[in-house]
């Protein structure tokens, strides 16, 4: 199905460089330079000087509850655990096809927005395993054009719910990719800190990442990162281990989280923040100043700490927008963090491609000569313009075929005396 050779030409990158032609074959990038000569037949992307980005990547999904909306009914309240409830009264109502419907269709849209790799968390609480068994098949279906990595979540606790564990043990031998676990929603502080040591145990034993949702409360009591970090480097998981939303962090003492990030950092933790949900999901039981719920972005960069910004959900119970869109997020955390100095919002592009790439462990990711041949060209000329933009995708590439186009955005305009066009970029 793959185009044999495919040349991009007149890219501007990521790092600024400009001009930039880009040769793939066999669905790898074989030259990377100016002015390349076009082979015989291949197919040429003229990138017009636009910015060309290796492809968008989401460190935390649920594509088993995406595109649900209203089923059964919306979340009245709009908290996080009227949405973990309503998630309660819809799963015995799931089907595998309906799920592995949804989850195609988002693949969709993931593509057309040039996300090209996910992390998504699927609930292994439902013994009959639908979900893991639709998403497995979807991961399938998808790998020519979308890398799904599956993440085994226990949604109800792995020790709070009965059977979770033997669940989430078959889900792995099925194929499932990643430990998953949700510490502070076990019966008590003690059983989460039970269940964050059996989890990277079984991690350690089968090899594999875990990444855990994470003191997902406004309670700064809520310490359960503090022992995913020693389990981490106890059990030699640095790198391999992901510590997912951290909220409490945002409201802890100033001198413990100073403590806690230096031993994040010392473990090799990564983390992600989901700023669209952090910030309409925490400070809900707040009258007014109101916290705004996302984890200490600035400060575990400061300290090295690799930190992607996650979607979260798109049209589920918990959220009921978003539309599979990277900038989107991007945006968002930028706001949410202040994260205002251009080093700082050019770290946000960085959190929805390159630090993503890195937590998932994906294979010849980037740009450079011998990667996958996946790119996506946007309409801006940084990586900060295409977040002010949200930047239109005008072409999606995997491994070296164009399988996405969106049409430029301009405006005509025919304004007495003011005839002409607008364009946004500067
Ligand atoms: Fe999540």
């Amino acid at each position: 199905m793959s185009v044999v050779t495919l040349l991009i030409r007149n890219a501007t990158l990521p790092d600024g460089r400009t001009g930039i032609d880009l040769l793939a074959r066999e669905g790898r990038f074989i030259d990377v330079a100016p002015n390349l000569p076009a082979p015989p037949g291949a197919e040429v992307l003229d990138a017009q000087g636009w910015l060309l980005s290796p492809p968008f990547v989401d460190a935390h999904f649920h594509m088993d509850s995406t595109l649900t909306f209203g089923q059964p009914r919306v979340n009245r309240s709009g908290t996080l655990l009227e949405g973990i409830a309503l998630w309660g009264e819809l799963k015995p109502l799931l089907t595998e096809e309906a799920i592995a419907e949804r989850a195609l269709r988002y693949c969709d849209w993931a593509v057309a927005r040039g996300l090209l790799a996910i992390r998504s968390h699927v609930d292994v609480c439902d013994p009959r395993l639908l979900a893991v068994r639709a998403l497995l098949q979807v991961r399938q279906q998808v790998r020519p054009y979308l890398d799904l990595q599956l993440v085994a979540f226990p949604q109800d606790g792995v020790l709070r719910a009965p059977g979770a564990l033997e669940n989430l043990k078959r889900a792995l031998d099925l194929g499932v990719d990643v430990v998953g676990g949700i510490p502070h929603f076990e019966r008590t502080a003690a059983e989460g800190a039970t269940s964050v040591r059996l989890l990277c145990e079984l991690a350690a034993e089968r090899g594999l990442r875990v990444d855990l949702h994470c003191d997902e409360t406004d309670d700064p009591a809520s310490r359960h990162v503090e022992t995913l970090a020693f389990e981490a480097q106890r059990l030699g998981l640095h790198g391999r281990a992901t510590g997912s939303h951290l909220t409490s962090m945002h409201s802890m003492d100033n001198a413990y989280a100073g403590k806690l990030i230096a031993l994040i950092a010392e473990a090799g933790l990564s983390v992600v923040a989901n700023p669209l949900i952090n910030i309409t999901l925490q400070g809900r039981y707040d009258s007014y100043p109101k916290r705004r719920g996302m984890t200490r972005v600035p400060e575990l960069q400061a300290a090295g700490v690799p930190v992607a910004f996650g979607h979260d959900c798109v049209l589920d119970p918990w959220y009921a927008l978003g539309s599979a869109d990277m900038l989107e997020v991007a945006a968002m955390g930028l706001h949410v963090g202040q994260l205002t100095s251009a080093a700082q919002m050019r770290a946000c592009f960085d959190a929805v491609t390159t630090v993503p790439a890195r937590i998932l462990g994906l294979a010849g990711y980037g740009l450079e000569l011998g990667c996958s041949a996946d790119c996506v060209l946007l309409q801006a000329r940084s990586p900060v313009e295409a977040i002010r933009l949200r930047a239109q995708r005008l072409a999606v590439v995997r491994a070296g075929r164009v399988v996405a186009r969106t049409a430029s955005a301009s405006a005509a305009l025919d304004l007495p005396g003011r005839p002409g066009s607008v364009d946004f970029t500067l």
